[in-house]
């Protein structure tokens, strides 16, 4: 794993947009897995950006994200699709039908994992993917446990998640119970790993997944059998380390 610590979280969202960029330029029909929630929000800000000034081109790049809530709609701004069209989407060339997303408003749930990981694997396999962490060591919504499933699936979300996440809701009450993620073996299959965090309420999490036991309970540990890993911390983050 190779651990990179900026002062801050613009440094961090600088320097992942770069990696992101070197990226697209070095393969320009790139396969991105892209994540949500407030970590990559300054990154995504950053290539589009990029975009705009005529520096970088998504007009072959196919993107899969990580995951999504059940029974939310797209229209939701919480949604996942909600929160890529508005936070990136909307503003680069990806051109609509190379971008993948969950449909979490399914109801044929097994049948959307399963097509879900056949795209990937279709698409040639992630060539980069992008990961946040939970305070828990979730990545993705793959939540603590005794054990993991490897696949896409769908997930009860821990309470730990539902409480950070519910920061974004009106209530606690209204943050879903359940998503869809991609599974770890998912993840582990793309070629590289870009994981972000910041602030003090990631500091244990990172200090688990760079040095601690590698175990289903921290799912994040599992990164480090995954011979291509890059962490890019702000300070805070990287205290514990
Ligand atoms: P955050 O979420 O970026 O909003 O902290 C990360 C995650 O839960 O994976």
């Amino acid at each position: 794993m190779r651990v990179i610590i900026e002062k801050d979280y613009e440094a961090m969202s600088k320097k992942a947009a770069l990696l992101v960029a070197s990226q697209v330029r070095l393969k320009e029909d790139s396969v991105l897995g892209l994540a949500t929630g407030s970590t990559p929000i300054r990154m995504y800000n950053e290539l589009i950006e990029m975009y705009e000034k005529d520096e970088i081109d998504f007009s072959e790049v196919k993107t899969f994200n990580l995951d999504e809530y059940c029974n939310l709609p797209s229209e939701n701004p919480q949604s996942y699709h909600y929160y890529m069209n508005e936070n990136f989407f909307n503003h680069v060339n990806i051109p609509e039908e190379n971008i993948n997303l969950l449909d979490g408003m399914t109801d044929n749930l097994k049948k959307e994992s399963i097509e879900y990981d056949m795209k990937i694997k279709r698409a040639g396999g992630i060539d980069l993917q992008v990961l946040g962490i939970g305070p828990n060591g979730h990545i993705g919504f793959n939540e603590p446990a005794e054990k993991l499933n490897v696949k896409t699936h769908q997930v009860d979300l821990a309470q730990e998640t539902i409480e950070a996440n519910s920061r974004f809701f009106e209530s606690k009450e209204d943050v879903p119970k359940k998503a869809i993620t991609m599974g770890i073996a998912t993840i582990l299959k793309s070629n590289r790993i870009l994981l972000l965090a910041n602030g003090k309420n990631k500091a244990k999490a990172i200090k688990e997944t760079v040095s601690g036991n590698v175990t289903t309970k921290v799912p994040s540990s599992l990164l480090q059998t995954h011979p291509e890993v890059t962490i890019i911390v702000d300070e805070e983050a990287a205290e514990l380390i």
